[in-house]
């Protein structure tokens, strides 16, 4: 998390301006406080703010002219969010000023090995700055204090004295690096390229770099000049606009019927063409990884294959499965799920993974995750801004369905026809009644708890829309295997809880609207998310019935929807919930 960006001009410009356009794309990464700092007369001036970004954008005066500076959006990780705790940070001459994503493990180690410096703040980052101890600008300066780290950088540095030079360090979290003919940048996120320059270059894993406008020079650890190439920046079509709708999540929301289609040109341009049959015949199993809404997605994956293809499958929970100690037996595929393709749990399984076939499934092709793996799957969902991942998520799910019958179709050398499946999807993929959901909408938001009930992959189906509705709306939610909910859970149920029941397989419908009948029993407001009949009494939320698995996305569409019109009745801004990033590259 936390977004960090730097900027060399050709010109003086107005400095602040310029960084915080660029720190507007990285808010997504994080925004409960963002700061900056720039060169103005030879010294250094910081600007912070606390909460969004818009509030430092208040703050900083068009009239500051510059023509270098660095600055941060922040996702608290250590220390409060609040001014004090925003980057910048200063040394202690005041000749640099840093700004940090990652974590200092040994932060307080350090920090005791410093007397008589003063801090002004409960960060682990802060010490990067104090330890910058030499006033001489010079990348080794940095190279030293990174190599005292225990723990995860990106750092981006200034010093007063060098006016055209940006110092970049990295280890585990992302970083880059643009040139053109009258700018730099520096970012941790490609995302600020856009439209500046057609190509970058992608700092690896304890490696450093001077930036300035007319040479970059890349350091190893030990401080000796290394080469580097450059890699092209794909083409983008993201519109960062919410085109008139309120937010972004309705936008994004509405955009997945695209998302469907951009998968179906995908298949049919041969994008799986790396899986083939020699490699399906090594495959004994496959490891699905992933954290939050691309796990869920995963378990449906692993299921579809297991029932198409036939192929052992498990699903684990990114940050549990690197320290399970499983035996990895021969023959395992793993495949790791993640939108943005940095998360920090999801790679740091790349490890384990050593040695073994992966395959990524991910919605950014400039990832760490994209360039780690044997093989990528891009689920082309187009830039999701909104911090819960909606149109992400459901490409994910989609791309794991064509990857479960491609695999059956090699495996057992069918020609299953999946695409018409997709196809069919796409025709009654706007039947929505979203009138009848903005009530349903009315009806939860005054609810005290929700719990999301479901058998099979609408169990897993339930684990996604509890997230959802948590995630933007903040009413307590979880969600448990339909009959699980008589072992204990019903204790949870009283007239102010709802209950939603997903079913959406003929064969789980009667059990379903057992367990159902026993929460309406006990004073639970129910709410049926079914393509089946069900009884008047409950509210009903409708849903195409197409009789493949592929329903699974027309019920991940309406609570995902469900989630984004309870939040706005609440009053809230569902495009950035509390307490969430959309990156999340710490541990
Ligand atoms: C965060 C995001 C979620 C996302 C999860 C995994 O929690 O807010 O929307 O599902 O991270 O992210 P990834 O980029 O790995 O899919």
């Amino acid at each position: 998390m936390c977004g960090i960006v730097g900027i060399i001009t050709k010109k003086q410009v107005p400095i602040c301006s310029s960084l915080v356009q660029k720190l507007k794309l990285l808010e997504y990464r994080g925004y409960d406080s963002s700061g900056l700092a720039f060169l103005n007369k030879k010294n250094i001036k910081v600007c912070k703010s606390k909460g969004e970004i818009k509030n430092l954008e208040q703050k900083i005066s068009a009239k500051d002219m510059g023509n270098i500076g660095i600055a941060h959006t922040r996702w608290a990780t250590h220390g409060k969010p609040s001014v004090l705790n925003a980057h910048p940070f200063l040394s202690d001459d005041k000749n640099w000023a840093i700004v940090h994503n990652g974590i200092v493990e040994n932060y307080l180690e350090l920090k005791s090995s410093l007397a008589n410096v003063n801090f002004c703040s409960q960060t682990d980052s802060e010490v990067i700055a104090k330890l910058l101890q030499t006033n001489a600008p010079h990348i080794l300066a940095l190279i030293d204090v990174c190599n005292k780290i225990k723990g995860s950088f990106a750092i981006v540095a200034i010093n007063k004295l060098d006016n055209n030079t940006l110092f970049v360090a990295k280890r585990k979290s992302p970083i880059y690096v643009m040139q053109s003919s009258d700018e730099v940048i520096v970012a941790s996120d490609t995302i600020c390229f856009e439209n500046t320059g057609k190509d970058y270059y992608t700092l690896l894993d304890d490696e450093f770099c001077e930036v300035s406008l007319d040479k970059i020079i890349f350091y190893d650890k030990t401080g000796k000049v290394i080469k580097k190439s450059k890699t092209l920046l794909k083409k983008s079509q993201n519109k960062f606009s919410k085109d008139n709708l309120p937010h972004f999540m309705l936008k994004e929301i509405l955009e997945e019927k695209v998302a469907i289609k951009n998968i179906i040109d995908y298949c049919q341009n041969n994008g799986l063409k790396k899986i083939n049959k020699s490699l399906v015949r090594k495959i004994k199993q496959i490891i699905f990884i992933g954290c939050g809404s691309a796990y869920h997605a995963g378990l449906i994956g692993a299921k579809l294959i297991e029932r198409y293809a036939k192929i052992p499958s498990t699903c684990h929970i990114a940050s549990e499965f690197r320290y399970a100690e499983t035996d990895i037996k021969p023959g395992t595929v793993f495949v790791f799920i993640s939108q943005s393709g940095e998360t920090a749990d999801t790679l740091a399984n790349l490890e384990l993974a050593k040695g073994f076939i992966t395959i990524g499934v991910t919605n950014n092709m400039h990832s760490t995750l994209s360039r780690a793996v044997s093989i990528c799957l891009d689920i082309m969902a187009g830039k999701e801004i909104a911090v819960a991942s909606t149109k992400a998520y459901l490409a994910q799910v989609l791309m794991l369905y064509v990857l479960s019958r491609h695999l059956q179709n090699l495996k057992f050398n069918t020609k299953v026809d999946y695409l018409s499946h997709v196809l069919d999807l796409l025709n009654v993929f706007e039947d929505i009644d979203f009138k009848k959901l903005d009530d349903i909408a009315k009806f939860v938001a005054n609810k005290s708890e929700v719990i999301f009930i479901g058998r099979d992959l609408d169990y897993y189906l339930a684990l996604e829309a509890s997230l959802k509705l948590k995630e933007v709306s903040y009413i307590p939610s979880f969600a448990v295997p339909s009959g699980e909910l008589k072992h204990g859970y019903l204790a949870q149920v009283d007239n102010r809880t709802c209950v939603v029941g997903i079913t959406t397989q003929k064969n789980l419908h009667s059990k379903t609207l057992s367990n159902v009948s026993e929460a309406h029993s006990r004073g639970g407001n129910i709410v049926v998310c079914s393509p089946f009949d069900i009884e008047q009494k409950y509210l009903k939320i409708d849903v195409p019935n197409i009789d493949n698995d592929l329903i699974c996305l027309l019920v991940a569409q309406r609570l995902q929807y469900l989630a984004y019109r309870v939040s706005v009745i609440k009053g809230f801004n569902p495009d950035k919930p509390r307490n969430l990033a959309k990156s999340v590259t710490v541990e």
